[in-house]
């Protein structure tokens, strides 16, 4: 497979993939296809932009027509598709922008490289992206397995449970070649200040208050961005077509305890007293529909294809504020204009 589709790849977990892609395999050309919404944002490919396998096209993927001559023009033979509208809060506010993304354009995408394609499917491969947040919410105990029935809640997590499901159908029923992963939540560089870790560092720097949903007590098992990317990149080349991969890091913070680490570290490295910020912590009303727990049993990809993460939270934690620190320009690039009209109307209003 030489030619290959990113969609997505402008976003937080695109660009980690993306950069992946084009410095470890020189010789595929990597597409990344890109609508640049609010999430997308080429800044964060800024160091492997002139890289001679990489070429952006900004294309909407709901757009069969655009995405059918990308697909003839590039010769494309393989899709990792990531391209979405992934914010839950978002979703809550507007579910039909999240059906159009995530249902149509995922539905989009597989009618082109099925009808692109034709009956040869020989080394071609669609790799659907997914989340974990489609199996539902857990109590206390237990973890989601692939084979966890899908329970989806939010309007988020109904789009991309239902993307999944076209996905498995077109597998079902013409043979296309599919393989998809679940993944936890992921934290990093590049990500956008509306999700909470990135969102409540630059708060802190920046002595606002941090809007705690309901109690605090809510749990998410957080896996490092990078180890995404390398479990994608596992994936790609060696999941089995048909199956379903799920990927987490064995993780899991309560929501107010992985704040006080956030606290704890942007205070150190801003060298503030200990402590300083944990006045910051506001509590405010809780998200509609808000799942208790999230929980990845990856064993699976680790006995299958070897892969597990690289990283130690602590560690991961320290390395994305040290960067969101020392990228004040990237941070401040994302939060002017529209991201001040969204702050306000999602907390300030
Ligand atoms: P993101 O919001 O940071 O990026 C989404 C990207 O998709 C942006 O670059 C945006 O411009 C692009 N996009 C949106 N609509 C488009 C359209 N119509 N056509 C073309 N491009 C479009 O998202 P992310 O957090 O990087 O997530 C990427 C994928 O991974 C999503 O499918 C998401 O469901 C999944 N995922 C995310 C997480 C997480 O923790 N962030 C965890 C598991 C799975
Ligand atoms: O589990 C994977 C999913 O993780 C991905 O599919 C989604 O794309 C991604 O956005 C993420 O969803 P969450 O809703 O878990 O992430 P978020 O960062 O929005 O919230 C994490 C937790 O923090 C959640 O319990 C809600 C809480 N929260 C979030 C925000 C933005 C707050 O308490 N206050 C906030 O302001």
């Amino acid at each position: 497979m030489k030619n290959i589709v990113v969609t997505g790849g402008a976003g937080f977990i695109g660009s980690h993939v993306v950069r992946l892609f084009v410095n470890n395999y020189p010789d595929y050309n990597i597409i990344n296809l890109d609508l640049l919404t609010y999430a997308g944002n080429l800044e964060n490919l800024k160091d492997i932009e002139g890289k001679p396998n990489y070429t952006f096209v900004k294309a909407d993927i709901c757009d069969y027509d655009t995405v059918a001559c990308i697909f003839s023009k590039y010769k494309i033979d393989a899709v990792i598709h990531l391209a979405a509208e992934s914010h839950v809060d978002r979703s809550i506010k507007d579910p039909f922008s999240f059906a159009r993304t995530n249902v149509m354009g995922t539905l989009t995408l597989l009618q082109v490289a099925k009808n692109y394609w034709g009956d040869n499917f020989e080394n071609k491969l669609f790799y659907h992206v997914s989340t974990d947040e489609v199996y539902g919410s857990l109590g206390d105990e237990g973890f989601f397995l692939e084979t966890t029935a899908y329970d989806p809640h939010s309007p988020y997590s109904a789009s991309k449970a239902s993307s999944d499901h076209f996905v498995r159908a077109f597998y079902d029923t013409y043979g296309l070649p599919v393989v998809i992963s679940n993944c936890s939540n992921n934290y990093g560089s590049y990500q956008f200040p509306e999700k909470l870790i990135p969102l409540f560092i630059n708060n802190i720097c920046n002595n606002k208050p941090l809007p705690v949903y309901g109690k605090g007590d809510n749990v998410r098992d957080w896996l490092f961005v990078n180890d995404h990317a390398r479990a994608i990149n596992v994936i790609f080349h060696e999941g089995k077509l048909g199956d379903t991969y799920n990927i987490g890091g064995f993780n899991e913070w309560k929501n107010i305890d992985l704040i006080r680490v956030l606290i704890k570290t942007v205070d150190k490295l801003l060298g503030r007293e200990e402590g300083t910020s944990e006045k910051l912590i506001t509590y405010v009303a809780d998200r509609a529909g808000h799942d208790y727990r999230y929980a990845i049993d990856s064993s699976k990809l680790k006995n299958e294809l070897g892969w597990e993460p690289s990283l130690q939270f602590e560690e991961g934690i320290e390395k994305t504020v040290k960067w969101y620190l020392e990228n004040e320009d990237w941070v401040q690039h994302v939060t002017s204009g529209a991201y001040q009209k969204y702050y306000q109307q999602m907390y300030e209003e």
